[in-house]
């Protein structure tokens, strides 16, 4: 912690994403965004272009280095998927707590080894999933993963993007699968999280339309007690960015429409149809670097937790092996 009690903060990535990230912190009083990390020099020099004030701080190509150099109390991770397993145990071995974009790992037993270290050191790891910040999807927990209209039967939930896997995103090594584990991986853990079901099976063909990665999935799954529910994600589409997911309980049905800060949320209940406003709460995080902060400062507690970073990649990686294998996959 800098002297004066503020965070320090190290950057992972300067790409695309990270962009969003370094602009909420620099708002942030009680953050100090301390050095910039990019094996792209080209990709640090837009983002400073992008967020000027920036400018002046150390610039790595090796987030080690950084690590060692700079002793960040926090870090950012934006890189590729499969890189960041490794940046999370350098930064969370170096004592650093660790906001990671999603998928938080490509796989089980690293997803495993984040929770233990996180819990070995003490620290704070949060995902990269913005969905949890929603006030329709948090009402979806608070109420459906509660309980409070009896337990979920079935589960229908599809997204469509024009994904084209282009960069590292279509490169297998890099991004760990195609649109599933990218884009797709934040509707497969928002259901998780907000419905609180655990699939025990999956069955699933995927598409790769010419592309090294898939890039478009379709997803049918059990969960107890005689649960069942399918997934689709499409991958080729026209422009826009949508989806929408439909959740059936014992007492009611609850229509997801859109996404994110846009989403429409209908519960359909004893013959009434209902349009449920869910807007932000006063005192819930906005966003997920809010709520990183927060986590960190002990005022909050994660929202996007490591577990359920574990519990989307439990259940990506067995539609990967059904795709592949074509047969049923237990969980
Ligand atoms: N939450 C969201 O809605 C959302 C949206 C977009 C991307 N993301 C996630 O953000 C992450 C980055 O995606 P992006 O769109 O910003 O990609 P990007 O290609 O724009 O940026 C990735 C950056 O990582 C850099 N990089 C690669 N290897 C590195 C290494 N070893 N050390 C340091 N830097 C390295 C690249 O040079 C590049 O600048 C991914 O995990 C992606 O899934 C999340």
């Amino acid at each position: 912690m800098a002297e004066n009690g503020q965070i320090r903060v190290g950057f992972i990535g300067t790409g695309g994403r990270a962009r969003w990230h370094m602009e909420r912190f620099a708002k942030m009083p009680e953050a100090q965004p301390v050095a910039l990390v990019d094996t792209s020099a080209d990709a640090m020099a837009a983002a400073v272009r992008a967020v000027p004030s920036y400018a002046e701080l150390p610039q790595f190509s090796d987030y080690r280095e950084m690590l060692r150099e700079t002793r960040p109390d926090a870090v950012v991770i934006s890189i590729p998927h499969t890189l960041h397993y490794e940046a999370i145990v350098a930064a969370l071995g170096q004592g650093a707590h660790v906001l990671v974009e999603k998928p938080m790992v490509c796989g089980v037993e690293h997803a495993q080894d984040v929770i233990r270290l996180r819990d070995d050191k003490h620290l704070v790891v949060v995902v990269g999933y913005q969905r949890h910040y929603t006030g329709v999807w948090r009402w979806v927990h608070e109420n459906v993963a509660a309980g409070r209209f009896g337990p979920v039967h079935f589960i229908e939930a599809w997204q469509c993007q024009n994904w084209g896997g282009g960069g590292w995103r279509g490169v297998p090594e890099l991004s760990g699968g195609g649109q599933l584990n990218d884009s797709g991986g934040h509707l497969v853990d928002i259901l998780l999280w907000s419905t609180g079901i655990r699939p025990s099976e999956v069955s699933a063909y995927q598409e790769n339309r010419g592309l090294r990665v898939d890039r478009n999935t379709v997803i049918s799954f059990r969960f107890p007690e005689e649960g069942l529910g399918n997934i689709s994600i499409i991958g080729e589409s026209q422009r826009k960015f949508d989806e929408g997911a439909q959740i059936w309980c014992r007492d009611a049905r609850i229509r997801i429409d859109g996404m994110q800060g846009a989403a429409h949320l209908v519960v359909y209940r004893e013959g009434v149809e209902e349009e449920v406003s869910a807007d932000a709460r006063p005192d819930y995080p906005v966003d997920e670097d809010a709520n990183f902060l927060g986590s960190i400062l002990g005022r909050d507690v994660p929202q996007a937790t490591a577990e359920s970073g574990l519990e989307a990649v439990r259940f990506i990686e067995a539609v990967q092996r059904s795709a592949e294998r074509g047969v049923p996959v237990r969980l």
